[in-house]
């Protein structure tokens, strides 16, 4: 019996993660080794997925191989706190300017995590949100008609229309506890937000007394604090993963002491644990890739997709994106992906290309030669 039947007597639908689901089933990887992905017929692919932009140096980095080799042979995870997330936590206040950090184990917690925060601090109800940004599976910010759900206290707005948020702020604003926004919307089209509305989403809540909440799941790679620095504003709340972990289980979220003051263990304050949260593996491996991530290999992996970019818009390649990430335009998703793997590019299952610093020169002609060959132009067309 082939792994894939196999898999689909065991798993819904044969896998786990329904984001890396690609019809009729993705192949498995068995085997990762900087910017390179083996699956198990031996077919070799360069990463462009990195775990959905988390892997910012590629597979199996020797460094924070060894970083979380050295804290697992400690003890993996115990019943009380450790060194390690007080470094993590140091490193990210010394990045950001962030006061204060609390870590957990997905992005999606960090999001759940954030709203718990910014309910507790402010006593109010609402969150306000943007259509067509992803922020994870809690039941707050995913549709509120998806099978499962039960609607909270959450008001979808479209991004990008000033008008729309400034009547529900007017209407709605003494409910508003938080404004949660992603910069750069992976899932709408990785497409930067306006400046202009950014700035006047942050004024809208402070006339409200709402916080602003800056989802950096992905976007923290961007910039040595994360993307929001770019824009010149300083977020209450901001919900951070991926990266931060190098390569394993990681949320956080960051604030100021008073706004995440409703955490600190006193009668009455919110209760929040986590049995694997701030694990000392994930801990001292984050804190490592981190390290190895500071201005000069940001400012260098960006140039780098700066130039794909321009590359591939010259080739006819219709694509979005800020530096080092980037998102292919395309009618059939689909079938782009199954085209660029065949010819030896892992991608997003939305086309999102996310660079690593493991990535060679050479690897980044080969990408923007596959990319051409299937999306360009000139190219043979998206056939499989
Ligand atoms: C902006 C954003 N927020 C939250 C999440 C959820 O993170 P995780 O998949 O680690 O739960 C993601 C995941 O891609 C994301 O892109």
């Amino acid at each position: 019996m082939s792994v894939v039947d196999r898999a689909r007597r065991v798993l819904p639908g044969g896998s786990t993660r329904t984001t890396l689901f690609v019809p009729p089933h993705p192949p498995y990887a068995v085997r990762g080794e900087g910017a390179i992905v083996t699956d198990d017929t031996g077919h070799q692919v360069i990463d462009c997925n990195n775990n959905y932009t988390s892997l910012i140096h590629g597979h199996a980095h020797p460094e924070i191989l060894d970083a979380a080799t050295d804290a697992a042979q400690c003890g993996t995870a115990f019943g009380l706190p450790t060194h390690s997330e007080v470094a993590l936590a140091e490193h990210l206040r010394d990045r950001t300017g962030i006061e204060q950090w609390r870590f957990c184990n997905s992005g999606t917690e960090a999001v759940l995590m954030l709203l718990r925060a910014a309910r507790a601090h402010t006593g109010r109800d609402l969150i306000v949100r943007f259509e067509g940004s992803y922020h994870g599976t809690g039941d707050a910010v995913v549709s509120p008609t998806a099978p499962g759900v039960v609607p909270g206290s959450v008001l979808v707005l479209p991004q990008n229309d000033l008008g729309a948020l400034t009547a529900a702020m007017r209407e709605h604003g003494d409910r508003v506890a938080a404004v949660l926004i992603d910069l750069m919307p992976n899932r709408a089209g990785l497409i930067p937000a306006d400046a202009g509305y950014v700035e006047a989403l942050h004024d809208l809540t402070r006339q409200h007394g709402a916080l602003l909440a800056i989802d950096e799941v992905i976007t923290f790679r961007l910039r040595e604090g994360g993307l929001h620095q770019v824009y010149g504003i300083q977020p209450d709340l901001v919900s951070v993963g991926k990266v931060i972990g190098g390569g394993f289980p990681v949320g956080a979220i960051g604030g100021s002491a008073e706004v995440l003051s409703p955490f600190v263990p006193a009668p009455g304050a919110v209760s929040w644990g986590g049995t694997f949260s701030a694990n000392p593996v994930t801990m001292a491996a984050g804190l490592t890739a981190l390290r190895l991530f500071g201005p000069a290999q940001i400012t260098e992996l960006n140039r780098r997709g700066d130039e794909l970019r321009s590359r591939l818009r010259a080739e006819g390649v219709e694509v979005n994106g800020s530096g080092s990430l980037l998102r292919l335009r395309t009618a059939d998703p689909t079938e782009l992906w199954w085209s660029l793997y065949r010819r030896g590019v892992l991608a997003g299952t939305n086309g999102l290309l996310a660079l690593s610093t493991a990535m060679t020169p050479a690897h980044l002609d080969q990408i923007a030669e596959t990319v051409t060959a299937v999306l360009g132009r000139d190219g043979a067309g998206q056939q499989r």
